[in-house]
């Protein structure tokens, strides 16, 4: 029997999807924020790609975290608060559940319906564990429910999640991960690294279709909740890694010259002009390191994988 599990609404006012479309698709160079990828089609969507051969990820990170659980929660200690924005299915939590110990979780995502099922099969499966699920738009805010027991908090943010956003948002984001998890507060980040490009391009365009179908997800949901009447066929995906800019870049190009009508606003689209969707950002150790530095946090140890494909980091407050 569970002993513990609560649900807390902080959704904010965010841009609806129509200001975000409209004001996205008005700009000289046209693009749509990544985080409207994720309705729940799209987060099933998401789902999918991790589980494709080339979408490395998930696979080399889980490998990271379970081959080291026992030395994280020795370095972090149990008891910790555990917040986990973006939680989504709130998988590859599972893999330190047992060792960390925590005396409380606090999975946080945008998506009420994914946090609400992910959050009581968890809770199903770790009886033990108080779970506090915190529907939020945590690029905004990183509210702590009230009913959290007070103690030192750790944030896990697996994933590379970090890589969507722009260079000032991370750094905004680590410093609003700063704030909120105060005094003795510690960090477990997962991040993608800097490597072959070949690697990169293939896990963005995987054989089956799943991310191409996640990025045109995009357009679906437009086309459904704004109710704008296009074909798909004038769209498709493109995704490709940017050497100089050091980030794999999703784009929907436009196959045709088109015209969209969005509720009285008129957007036009040349042949191939492309609508940016989402950047995925690579650090090396040394780039990842430095960015955590710049906002207070000092490294406790980090582990990669054999190839250097992926690293997950241990950080402090200092
Ligand atoms: C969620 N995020 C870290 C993924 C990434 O790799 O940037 C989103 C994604 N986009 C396409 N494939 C995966």
């Amino acid at each position: 029997m569970n002993t513990t599990l609560t649900f807390h609404n902080h959704k904010p006012e965010t841009l609806s999807l129509q200001e975000a479309v409209v004001t996205g698709l008005s700009k000289a160079k046209k693009a749509i924020a990544p985080k409207f990828f994720y309705d729940q089609r799209g987060s099933e969507l998401f789902d999918q790609i991790c589980n494709q051969p080339e979408y490395y990820p998930p696979t080399i990170e889980q490998s990271i975290l379970s081959s080291n659980a026992d030395e994280i929660a020795n370095l972090a200690g149990e008891g910790r608060v555990l917040v986990e924005p973006g939680a989504g299915s709130a998988a590859k939590v599972r893999l330190l559940l047992n060792n960390l110990q925590p005396s409380a979780y606090v999975p946080m995502d945008i998506s009420f319906d994914h946090l609400k099922s992910a959050a009581t099969d968890l809770s199903n499966d770790y009886p033990w564990l108080p779970v506090h699920a915190t529907c939020v738009d945590f690029t905004h805010s990183l509210p702590i429910p009230d009913v959290v027991p007070n103690g030192p908090r750790m944030l896990f943010f697996p994933g590379s999640s970090i890589g969507n956003f722009e260079r000032k948002e991370a750094n905004e984001f680590l410093s609003m991960i700063h704030d909120a998890i105060g005094k003795n507060g510690m960090l477990l980040i997962g991040v993608d690294t800097k490597k072959n490009e070949d690697i990169l391009n293939a896990a963005y365009n995987d054989e089956a279709g799943v991310t191409a179908e996640f990025n045109m997800n995009l357009l679906l949901r437009i086309k459904k909740e704004l109710g704008i009447d296009f074909s798909l066929d004038n769209f498709k995906h493109n995704a490709y890694y940017n050497s100089d800019a050091g980030r794999i870049e999703m784009h929907l190009v436009s196959t045709r010259k088109q015209t969209l009508n969005i509720n009285g606003h008129t957007i036009i689209l040349d042949k191939d002009e492309s609508v940016h969707t989402e950047n995925s950002y690579k650090y090396s150790p040394d780039e990842f390191i430095t960015l955590a530095e710049n906002n207070n946090f000092e490294p406790v140890k980090f582990w990669t994988d054999t190839d250097n494909l992926f690293a997950v980091y241990l950080m402090k407050i200092h």
